[in-house]
C-alpha cells in the first residue's frame, strides 16, 4: 500500500474548472490556443497554482513554465512530469490539461506526505504543444529537447509575425534558444494524459501503461496552377490548383493503409465562385509505429504530386514541416507506472499511443513514460472530451507514485538516447 495520501478529488475539479474559464469566447467549445491571450492568461494562472503548491516558478527561453520541488541534492538530474495547457481550436478541458494540474496535484501529495525525492522535481507547462498557425506542434518540449532550428523560428503566421516573434510575446527568449538543451541532465520524464481512444474504456481498465508513441510526419503542399475567368476558359485549357488538391487529398487517403494520415487544414486562393483557383496549400500529417512506414508515405505522396502536377500542368512543392520518429517507452519507467498502479489496486493495461506528446521529444533527452486514464467514448480535440474525476484522481495517485519509485531507480549510464525506435 502506497504512503501517500490520495489527490483531494474537489481541489482537482476545482482547478480543471478555473483553467476551463480561459478560453476564447468567439470559438467553439474549450479553445485556447497557443499564443493567443486566452493561452498566456491561463499559464498566469497555472504559475499560481504552481507556487501555490510550493514549487518554484520560472519561464525558461522557450516560454516552458517550470515550477521546481528541490529535492535532497544526493542525485545528478531531474525527475521530469507535465504536459501543456494549450487545446487546438474547439477543442475540450482534459487533453495536455490533466498532465498539468495532475502533476501539481501529485506535489501537493508528495509534499503533504513529507515525501524527499534524491532528485529535484520539476513539473513542466509545456509551450504550445498543438499544432499552431505555423504548423509546428510541441514548440516547448522540441525546443527544449534541442530540436528546434532556425528554420522553425523563421516560420510565419498569418499575421505575418515569426514563431521567434510569437515566442517572445509569450515570454520566451528566442534569441537564446539556439542549441537549448534541458540544462539538468534528465533522470526521467513521466507524462499523465487522457488516452484520447476508446481502449482502455471499452477494456474497463482505469490506468494504461504507454508502450510507445507514433511518428508523425508533417507537411505542406502547396499546388499552383493558374486564375482564369470560370465562365470563359474552357475546361481543358484550366490548370485548377482546387481539381489537383483534390486528388491530392484523396491520395493521402489511399496511401494511409496501414497507419492514419489526414489532410486538415487547406486554403485556396483567391477563393472567389467565379474564379479558376490558382493556387491551394494542403496540410497534412501522417502516424505510424512503423518509421519505415512513414518514410514510404512521403515517398509515395512525393511522386503523386509529381504526377498530379505532369497530369494538370500544376505546379506542386512538398515542404516538410516536421518528422517525428516513433519512440517507446523505457522499460523501467513503464515497469514503476505500472507497479504504482498495482499499489492502487489495479492491475494496469499496456497501450500504444496514437496521438502525439511532449513526452515524444523529451524522450530526446533520457528515459520516458507515460500514464493513461480513460476517455469517455474515445473523444478528444472536441468539446465532449471527457474524463471522469475518479480516473484523474486514480491517474495522479499513480502519477505521483511513479515519480517516488523513478527518484529511487539508479542511474544507468552511458545511453540515454539508446530507446529512441531509430
Ligand atoms: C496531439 O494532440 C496530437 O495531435 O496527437
Ligand atoms: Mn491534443
Ligand atoms: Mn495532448
Amino acid at each position: 500500500m502506497s504512503r501517500l495520501p490520495a489527490p483531494d478529488l474537489v481541489r482537482v475539479a476545482d482547478d480543471l474548472e478555473t483553467l476551463a474559464s480561459y478560453r476564447d469566447p468567439q470559438a467553439p467549445g474549450w479553445t485556447r490556443r497557443v499564443f493567443s491571450d486566452f493561452d498566456r492568461a491561463g499559464r498566469e494562472w497555472v504559475a499560481g497554482r504552481m507556487e501555490d503548491a510550493g514549487l518554484a516558478v520560472e519561464t525558461d527561453a522557450a516560454a516552458n513554465l517550470i515550477g521546481r520541488l528541490p529535492g535532497s541534492g544526493r542525485r545528478p538530474g531531474v525527475v521530469a512530469t507535465g504536459s501543456h495547457t494549450d487545446t487546438v481550436r474547439g477543442g475540450g478541458r482534459y487533453d495536455g490539461i490533466v498532465g498539468v494540474l495532475g502533476a501539481i496535484e501529485a506535489v501537493r501529495c508528495l509534499r503533504q506526505a513529507g515525501a524527499e525525492l534524491a532528485h529535484d522535481l520539476v513539473v513542466v507547462d509545456f509551450l504550445g504543444e498543438e499544432p499552431n498557425d505555423f504548423g509546428l506542434s510541441c514548440v516547448g518540449s522540441r525546443a527544449i529537447s534541442g530540436s528546434l532550428d532556425e528554420g522553425h523560428l523563421a516560420l510565419s503566421g498569418p499575421d505575418g509575425r515569426s514563431l521567434a516573434e510569437a515566442i517572445a510575446a509569450s515570454g520566451g527568449r528566442p534569441a537564446a534558444l539556439a542549441g537549448a538543451r534541458w540544462p539538468d541532465g534528465l533522470h526521467c520524464y513521466i507524462e499523465l494524459h487522457v488516452e484520447q481512444g476508446p481502449v482502455l474504456e471499452q477494456a474497463l481498465v482505469p490506468i494504461g501503461v504507454v508502450t510507445g508513441i507514433v511518428g508523425i510526419h508533417r507537411l505542406l503542399a502547396s499546388i499552383e496552377g493558374q486564375s482564369d475567368h470560370a465562365g470563359t476558359t474552357p475546361m481543358s485549357l484550366r490548370r485548377d490548383a482546387l481539381a489537383g488538391a483534390a486528388e491530392a487529398i484523396l491520395a493521402v487517403e489511399r496511401f494511409a493503409g496501414g497507419g492514419v494520415a489526414t489532410v486538415g487544414r487547406i486554403e485556396i486562393r483567391p477563393g472567389a465562385h467565379n474564379v479558376v483557383p490558382a493556387e491551394a496549400d494542403l496540410w497534412a500529417e501522417a502516424r505510424s509505429p512503423d518509421a519505415g512506414w512513414l518514410d514510404n508515405f512521403g515517398r509515395n505522396l512525393a511522386e503523386e504530386l509529381d504526377a498530379i502536377g505532369t497530369r494538370r500542368h500544376l505546379g506542386t512543392k512538398l515542404s516538410w514541416i516536421s518528422r517525428e520518429h516513433p519512440v517507446t517507452a523505457t522499460d523501467w519507467v513503464a515497469d514503476a507506472i505500472g507497479e504504482a498502479a498495482r499499489s492502487r489496486g489495479v492491475e494496469p493495461m499496456s497501450i500504444p499511443s496514437g496521438a502525439g506528446h511532449d513526452a515524444s521529444h523529451m524522450a530526446r533527452l533520457g528515459p520516458m513514460g507515460m500514464v493513461f486514464v480513460p476517455s469517455r467514448a474515445g473523444r478528444s480535440h472536441c468539446p465532449e472530451e471527457w474524463t471522469d474525476l475518479e480516473d484523474i484522481g486514480l491517474g495522479i495517485a499513480v502519477l505521483a507514485e511513479a515519480i517516488v519509485l523513478c527518484d529511487q531507480r539508479e542511474e544507468e549510464r552511458p545511453g540515454a538516447a539508446a530507446h529512441l525506435a531509430r
